[in-house]
């Protein structure tokens, strides 16, 4: 028995070396992503989403779990909120360190590394809680942090956009998804478990958080058929930016076109 115990402990360790040594050679080109359009929309559209749903105390705890460079804890960190951003990846740390120091709110933030699935904090320690890595095992940890009566934001691998995205290079795991013979997708040798809409809300619910919002999220931009020159481009026409924008907000909130999304991003109330 102790000697099984181990051997998991053993792959787990392993696993999150793996995961560790990749997102630090990731680090320094991270953010790179978010200066072209395609990146660009994807933050607009994940922050008017997150917006709408912060606590109105600006006094309030947030934590910013597998929160990477800080994408999200530093427009958060300058609206005054305190926030706590931990990953497992010292060198995606260090490039959040090194943002948060130059943007001058260091003293807003503290930096953690740790692992999402075993948080070093004590139950109820934060008035809100986002997580945007589609870690869905680690839900009930990240509950288990979150106060009562406050929020919960995680982001999700949406199963049928994800069985339609993988179709084409691999269409025996597509349909063992679609047909639920398996939960996992492999996205750059990384396994998530994946979740349908309705599976992700009996997921919450079951913990104890009463779903307040859905949202598709990413991969809705590939059903424009948007040019691929214009979604990697550094710079772009405003009057289209703001069109696609609103037009992915419209989208992330339809019920008739949430199954194509890649991923979903789930707002929740810990009750
Ligand atoms: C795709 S990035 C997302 C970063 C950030 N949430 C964002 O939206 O920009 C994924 C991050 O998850 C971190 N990560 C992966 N597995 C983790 C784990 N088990 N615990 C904590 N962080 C983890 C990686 O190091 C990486 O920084």
């Amino acid at each position: 028995m102790t000697g099984y115990g181990g051997k998991i402990l053993e792959d787990r360790s392993r696993e999150i070396e793996r995961k560790r040594r990749k997102w630090d050679e990731h680090a320094e080109r991270y953010d790179e992503w978010y200066e072209r359009f395609h990146g660009a929309v994807e933050h607009y559209v994940d922050w008017e989403l997150l917006k709408v749903h912060l606590p109105k105390d600006r006094n309030a705890k947030i934590l910013d779990a597998a929160g990477g460079t800080g994408r999200i804890t530093l427009p958060l960190a300058k609206m005054g909120y305190s926030v706590t951003l931990c990953d497992i990846s010292p060198g995606m740390l260090n490039v959040a360190k090194e943002k948060m120091r130059r943007e001058g709110v260091s003293d807003k933030v503290e930096i953690s590394e740790c692992n999402v699935y075993k948080l070093r904090f004590a139950d109820e320690s934060f008035d809100f809680v986002l997580c945007w890595d589609g870690k869905t095992e680690a839900a009930k940890e990240l509950i288990r942090v979150t106060k009562k009566g406050e929020k919960i934001s995680m982001f999700l691998i949406n199963k049928y956009g994800a069985a339609i995205s993988k179709f084409h290079e691999d269409p025996d795991s597509a349909l063992a998804l679609v047909k639920s013979k398996s939960s996992y997708v492999y996205n750059e040798e990384e396994k998530y478990k994946a979740v349908s809409v309705e599976e992700a809300r009996e997921l919450f619910e079951k913990e104890g958080v009463k779903v307040i919002e859905i949202y598709a999220v990413c991969g809705m931009l590939d059903l424009l058929s948007i040019p691929k020159e214009i979604q990697e481009s550094r710079s772009w026409d405003e009057k289209f930016f703001k069109q696609v924008t609103e037009m992915l907000l419209r989208l992330s909130k339809e019920p008739s076109v949430k199954g194509l999304s890649r991923h979903l991003v789930l707002y929740g109330e810990r009750t």
